[in-house]
């Protein structure tokens, strides 16, 4: 059996041979003396088209076969120059593997995205899914490529841990409780019992991820990261997966120029290995997609302060829900704003006020405000967050203390910056944010095989 995948990646090697294809119907018609069937076997985006004719034994039978049946077919491919497409399969043979029921849900008719999350069990047959989880698996590689072409040590951060890297709170307890023996014994507490440990879900593998750059020089993670936020938004998942790069002897210029560079490299991957994919979305998702991804591969990411920013954002005159002034969190309004309005690109925003950061990101001279910088992309807002790190072990303790963070939990993390802390910076790729920048998918729900937030956990 060939999978479809070679076929249409050489048919020309395949013309007027004896070929055996096994796939389920995508679609099928017939007439009194022959019919049509496309299938598609789950190796290729795109489908293969049979012809049929009244001379095969189950003729009367196949025009029957059910949208959605798995089936094998024997035939020869022909090149068909005339038609729509350049080849088909003449079928000698046709048998059912695995009829479908006539319940299926999957018919030619055009569903939304909403009523799609409902079946998340059958949308990645669907093709607005199979594109984009193929893109997803694409750029997955790529990441894995960028990194370790230039020798990352690829490090795999625990999924259970008793840090909060962000501090902020978000986070998912993890218990071996057993939940009503728990709410009989301590009421609702379940919060010290990992073990007769406090433990959660990790929000970012990056603290662990700074031990190791500081043997390795170069690392990464990829994994899961959990944020425990209630917010229904189209940007926010409770799991989602991060690609966290952490570097020693690297600070925030080095940090933004490789955030830029891998950002190109995935985005040239996915346009070189997933044509069909990205062809597909530019034509019934987002009509510019091709012409922005490629702008964006040939030309510098804007660089501006926050203070820039924030000047920048009021001098537009732009009336926003939010009020633009000097220490607010940017809104994602005002990031689209940014990237959408003025630059037209991807826009580094660095050098935030501290007090809208995290505790390690490291202190400017001017003391108001710390190395942070955040990647903003048209279409999708904050897609990147990172900064250098504070090094710094007496600046780092005074920050702890300020902000009443347990150091004596963190105490293996503060260490560090005692034993040859080097200089060094990181940043977090959120990877669905970017699978919807490739794409144009507008929801994270529909860029996540089995989304989790508040209302889906079906699956
Ligand atoms: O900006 P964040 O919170 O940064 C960190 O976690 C750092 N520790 C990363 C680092 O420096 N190593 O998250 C990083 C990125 C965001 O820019 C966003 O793309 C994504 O992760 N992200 C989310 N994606 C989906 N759903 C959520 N709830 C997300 N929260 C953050
Ligand atoms: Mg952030």
């Amino acid at each position: 059996t060939t999978d479809l995948r070679k076929l249409i990646g050489n048919p020309s090697e395949f013309f007027n041979k004896e070929i055996r294809l096994e796939g389920w119907i995508k679609t099928l018609r017939a007439s009194k003396q022959f019919g049509f069937i496309e299938i598609n076997d789950g190796t290729s985006f795109k489908n293969i088209q049979v012809v049929f004719e009244d001379g095969l034994d189950n003729f009367n039978e196949l025009k029957k076969f059910k949208t959605g049946a798995a089936i094998e077919v024997e035939g020869i491919l022909v090149e068909t120059p005339d038609a729509k497409q350049d080849y088909e399969v003449k079928a000698s043979l046709i048998g059912l593997i695995a009829d479908c029921d006539s319940s299926y849900p999957l018919q030619k008719k055009r569903h939304t995205l909403e009523y799609m999350r409902t079946i998340a069990h059958l949308r990645p047959r669907a093709n607005i899914y199979s594109a984009g989880f193929r893109i997803r698996s694409s750029a997955a590689f790529a990441v894995h490529k960028f990194f370790q072409e230039q020798g990352f040590i690829y490090v795999n951060t625990p999924i259970i841990t008793s840090s909060d890297a962000e501090g902020a709170g978000e986070m998912f307890n993890v218990t071996t409780l057993n939940y009503e023996e728990t709410l009989k014994t301590k009421g609702e507490d379940f919060s010290e019992d990992f073990f007769g440990r406090k433990t959660n879900l990790t929000v970012s593998g990056q603290l662990e991820a700074e031990t190791f750059a500081l043997a390795y020089k170069n690392v990464y993670t990829f994994g899961p990261t959990f944020r425990a936020e209630n917010s229904n938004t189209s940007r926010h998942a409770a799991e989602f997966w991060m690609i966290e790069p952490e570097m020693a002897f690297t600070d925030i210029n080095g940090n933004m120029d490789m955030a830029e560079a891998m950002i190109k490299y995935i985005i040239d991957y996915v346009l070189e290995n997933n044509r069909d994919e990205i062809e597909f979305f530019n034509k019934f998702v987002d009509k510019g997609l091709i012409e922005r991804l490629e702008n964006v591969r040939n030309s510098d990411f804007e660089r501006i302060t926050y203070t820039e920013a924030v000047e920048k954002l009021i001098a537009s005159g732009e009336k926003f829900d939010y009020k633009v002034e000097w220490g607010i969190d940017l809104q994602t309004e005002h990031e689209r704003f940014l990237t959408e309005s003025i630059y037209g690109k991807p826009v580094f925003v660095t050098d935030y006020p501290k007090e809208i950061k995290a505790f390690y990101m490291r202190h400017n001279d001017d003391n108001k405000t710390v190395a942070a910088m955040d990647l903003l992309a048209p279409g999708v807002g904050e897609i990147i967050g990172g900064s250098q790190r504070e090094e710094r072990h007496d600046v780092l303790m005074k920050k702890v203390e300020e902000l009443g963070i347990a150091a004596e939990e963190l105490w293996w993390y503060l260490e560090l910056r005692k034993f040859g802390c080097a200089y060094h910076s990181g940043y977090g790729l959120g990877f669905e944010r970017l699978i919807m920048y490739l794409t144009g998918i507008g929801n994270i729900r529909d860029v996540i095989p089995f989304p989790r937030t508040p209302n889906n956990a079906e699956f």
